[in-house]
């Protein structure tokens, strides 16, 4: 095990968020400076690799320099440099894990490989490092839903993932389906708002079998509805599809969190940022007696603080990663 190298500069470009951000001790974030490119994206509907990868060529020196201005440090502070490589877009990987390690080689100071899924965790651990495993975690963003057994740092074991459509996926296809636009996650929940969550009585798929999940027949479902009731309102069809979302996703993790005994459950990623999830999750826990982290709604979505967070535990646990790691766009959860 190395010595804990304290100040680390994150870096995250594996999809359309160009962000930086400067951690001490796994904890204590100096900045968190994250550049969205979602108006570049919008009037197609969803994230344009080409596009979103040049993007990140022209935000990422802008940013870093912001996140250590803002930090108030100099390249000398810097202790190591940590980059998502993986999973996501290759070519937007590519250019925060070049730069990166370009960082590192200047600075003399370690790179650190960080998986973007594990980085979603470390949110929690950012606003309560005194977590204490064994946790039982819902990953749920735009290309993931996983619920994870998180025994220890780097220790998880897979419980579910869904087996077509992720939950923000699901986000983004109706909301574009419904016209709201991208990203669809906060446009259907500010519908919701409006609606009635009981208008629609949408399928809850696999609900009491094992921890999967599926999200493209509730989809398929909502699609149907509409083309046959052509004067539905829009706010009852985004609160009632919310609905059956997160009945599912909290009673998954809900029935996890009491089979392997967890002392508590996070969520984490970007529909972690849902009113309706992060209140219907916080009362399961509070019903089983467990405790519930729930990351405030800025460290949800993507950021590269949880990347330097989770780079200061990997550095301690496995020390510097190889300068010739590359990006891997289907990096899994469990190495
Ligand atoms: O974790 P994230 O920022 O990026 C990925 O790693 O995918 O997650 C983005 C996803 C998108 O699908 C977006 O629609 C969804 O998170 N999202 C939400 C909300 N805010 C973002 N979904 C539901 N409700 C929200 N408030
Ligand atoms: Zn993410």
């Amino acid at each position: 095990m190395t010595p804990a190298a304290s100040c680390i500069l994150g870096i995250e470009t594996s999809c359309d968020e160009t962000a930086a951000a400067v951690v001490v001790d796994g904890a204590t974030v100096l900045s968190s400076v994250v550049s969205s490119q979602v108006d570049l994206h919008a009037r197609f509907g969803g994230v344009v690799p080409e596009i979103a990868s040049r993007a990140h060529v022209e935000l990422l020196t802008p940013v870093v320099a912001r996140a250590m201005v803002e930090a108030g440090i100099a390249g000398d502070d810097v202790d190591a440099v940590a980059a998502t490589v993986g999973p996501g877009l290759v070519g937007s990987l590519l250019v925060g894990v070049s730069a990166a390690k370009a960082l590192a080689l200047v600075w003399d100071v370690p790179f650190v490989a960080v998986n973007h899924l594990e980085a979603h965790f470390y949110a929690s651990f950012i606003e309560d490092p005194g977590l204490e495993p064994p946790l039982v975690v819902l990953l749920v963003s735009g290309g993931h839903t996983l619920l994870v057994h998180f025994e220890d740092h780097g220790r998880y074991t897979v419980l579910g993932a869904t087996v077509d459509d992720a939950a923000g996926e699901a986000f983004d296809k109706v909301a574009r389906y419904l016209g709201l636009g991208y990203p669809g996650g906060p446009a259907i929940e500010a519908q919701s708002l409006l609606g009635d969550p009981k208008a629609v009585d949408f399928p809850r798929a696999m609900l009491a079998q094992g921890y999967d999940f599926s999200f493209s027949g509730l989809k398929t479902a909502v699609i149907n509805h509409v083309r046959t009731h052509p004067d539905i309102s829009t706010p009852d069809v985004a609160a009632s599809f919310q609905e059956a979302v997160v009945d599912v996703l909290v009673a998954k993790a809900r029935r996890a969190g009491r089979d392997i005994g967890a002392k508590g459950m996070c969520l984490a990623g970007g529909v972690a940022a849902n009113s309706l999830l992060r209140e219907r999750f916080l009362d399961a826990c509070v019903e089983e007696g467990l405790r519930a982290f729930l990351p405030s709604r800025s460290l949800c979505t993507d950021n590269a603080a949880m990347v330097a967070a989770n780079g200061w535990w990997r550095l301690r646990q496995d020390g510097p990663s190889a300068l010739d790691t590359g990006a891997d766009p289907s990096l899994g959860l469990v190495r």
